[in-house]
């Protein structure tokens, strides 16, 4: 498939996988926003996507998950041991395609979720569909709730109809204090509607993008200097505000907003990879697996969960102390997976876990497929992974030794999965933050209780979760060091190359 043609069939081996997929993969030189824009009207490439572009998305569930697990663990930053989230607050906004995912998943973790949006539909459609629990149209009645929530402890979703950048104001006016602040606005694409100017209705915001598109910038950037002024003086007081991979501060950044740090080069916040889950997770390889049951049978999706947490539990008996964290989560996510009513469309299940639990999972599925307790097993991941995603302002945005900006791993990643066993394989120019800002590739792989599929399966999912793990402890990052060196101490035929740690005196007196 190129960037969306299907080119043709090519006789192959039996080993080979079915099909390869490459979307947007342009001339380095020539990969600009308005080369996409002229390709694309050209009809010669395409937007590259993440799981969409690799025939592996299920819906809201895999962002429900990662934003659950990072929304716990940025309590766990603020909030004394053992003090719950509830009657905590996480303020963010958009309630969109994958935005949508934020309040189920503030419920989950157990604090008051307050989620702007200005499109009065999809506020409207996401209360429907039973996403958030509550729908408000007026700030003073916000405010009112709010403050209620606060005072009985609640887990509560709310949706405010207008624009973020209101409540930041109008809550530092009240003295409302925030816990959590984040953003979830398509900054990836802010100039057509991606990201709305404050003070203007949505319908007239969408006039003014039609009539005079470049007025509307500048309404935009308006708007992102205010919202980080707010966010800055929330900070102030406490507020921990994360980034959370939609562009958010590189945005603002563009428009003059304060959000640089003082060596004039960093952000002043942290993203959520950079603070949370890059050190928390992808650098002990913990990574989004997913499955879906080809029967397209809830019982197989339950029986497949009840195995996935047996594995992980025998798993977890012993895990070394610096992963139990991660492993606990998950485990409590699977089991209550199903009442969480995450499935839309394939009966799908997504769950953090490393090499070990991907190919324990993966092998204990295999079996109860050759045992007829289940029907076929289509793996994959998503991209926002250990391995498969060089994204330098997200996925590898906890890479500090200059290598953020190459797309290396990537690249091995897909070639890798390729001749390894995987059923079909994928590479994308954009995704998620944008056209030339990402190179992300994924897989599927078919288990059909073979013995062929377990040898894939092996040699494919180690390599898949290893290889970034590899280029992440290369960066010096010291959990990856801690998991690399764990993986060849039980891994005889493996041999990554350990980087020689230079003490900084030395080249502070060079
Ligand atoms: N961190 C991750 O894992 C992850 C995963 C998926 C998507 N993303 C990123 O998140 C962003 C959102 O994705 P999506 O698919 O939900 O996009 P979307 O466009 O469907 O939804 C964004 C919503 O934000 C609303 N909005 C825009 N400006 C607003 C404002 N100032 N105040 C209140 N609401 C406003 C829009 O009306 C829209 O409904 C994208 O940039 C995407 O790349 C991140």
């Amino acid at each position: 498939m190129y960037s969306g043609h299907p080119m043709g069939l090519f006789p192959s081996s039996k080993d080979a996988p079915r099909v390869v997929v490459t979307n947007g993969m342009v001339i380095p030189n020539y990969s600009s926003p308005d080369d996409l824009e002229r390709f694309n009207a050209l009809g010669v490439s395409q937007y590259g996507q993440m799981t969409a572009g690799s025939f592996m998305y299920i819906g809201p569930q895999g962002i429900v998950h990662g934003t659950t697990i990072t929304v716990m663990n940025a309590f766990r930053k603020v909030l004394a041991k053992g003090e719950s989230p509830a009657g905590k607050i996480f303020l963010t906004a958009g309630l969109g395609g994958m935005s949508g995912a934020q309040p189920k998943a503030g419920n989950i973790a157990g604090c008051i979720t307050i989620c702007a949006e200005v499109n009065p539909n999809a506020a409207t459609k996401r209360h429907e569909q039973g996403w958030v629990d509550v729908l408000i149209d007026n700030m003073d009645d916000l405010i009112a709730r709010v403050r209620n929530a606060k005072e009985q402890s609640e887990v509560v979703s709310i949706a405010y109809i207008g624009n973020v950048v209101e409540i930041w104001e109008r809550f530092f006016e009240e003295d409302i204090y925030i816990h959590l602040g984040s953003d979830q606005t398509s900054l990836h694409n802010p100039w057509s509607g991606g990201y709305y100017p404050i003070g203007l209705s949505y319908d007239d915001s969408n006039t003014l993008l039609r009539d005079d598109p470049s007025a509307f910038k500048d309404e935009v950037q308006k708007t992102l200097r205010r919202h980080a002024i707010a966010v800055n003086k929330h900070n102030a007081s406490g507020t921990y505000f994360f980034d959370y991979g939609n562009a958010f501060l590189l945005e603002c950044s563009r428009a003059g907003a304060d959000v640089m740090a003082d060596n004039g080069i960093d952000f002043k916040y942290q993203s959520y990879v950079q603070d949370i889950l890059g050190p928390m997770c992808f650098d002990y390889g913990f990574g989004p697996f997913r499955w879906v049951c080809a029967s397209g049978k809830s019982d197989d999706l339950d029986k497949t969960d009840e195995i996935a947490v047996g594995v992980l539990q025998t798993i977890m008996e012993n895990s070394p102390k610096e992963i139990q964290l991660q492993m606990q989560d998950n485990i409590t996510w699977i089991k209550d997976a199903k009442q969480n009513k995450l499935v839309v469309g394939s009966q799908a299940r997504i769950l953090y876990a490393d090499a070990e639990g991907r190919m324990k999972i993966a092998q204990a599925f295999n079996d109860a497929v050759a045992e007829g307790q289940i029907g076929p097993v289509v793996l994959g991941r998503d991209h926002h992974d250990v391995s498969g995603t060089d994204s330098p302002y997200r996925e590898t945005s906890n890479i500090y030794d200059g290598s953020k900006f190459t797309a290396d791993m990537a690249i091995h990643n897909v070639i890798g999965d390729s001749f390894r066993g995987a059923t079909w394989v994928s590479i994308h120019n954009g995704g998620g933050v944008g056209w030339g800002e990402v190179i992300n590739g994924g897989f599927g792989m078919l288990l059909d209780g073979s013995a062929e599929a377990e040898s894939k399966l092996n040699n494919m999912l180690f390599y898949d979760v290893n290889n970034g793990i590899a280029r992440r402890s290369w960066a010096r990052n010291e959990e990856a060091i801690f998991a690399i060196k764990r993986e060849m101490e039980r891994t005889p035929g493996l041999k990554v190359t350990l980087a020689n740690i230079v003490d900084d005196n030395i080249f502070e007196n060079i």
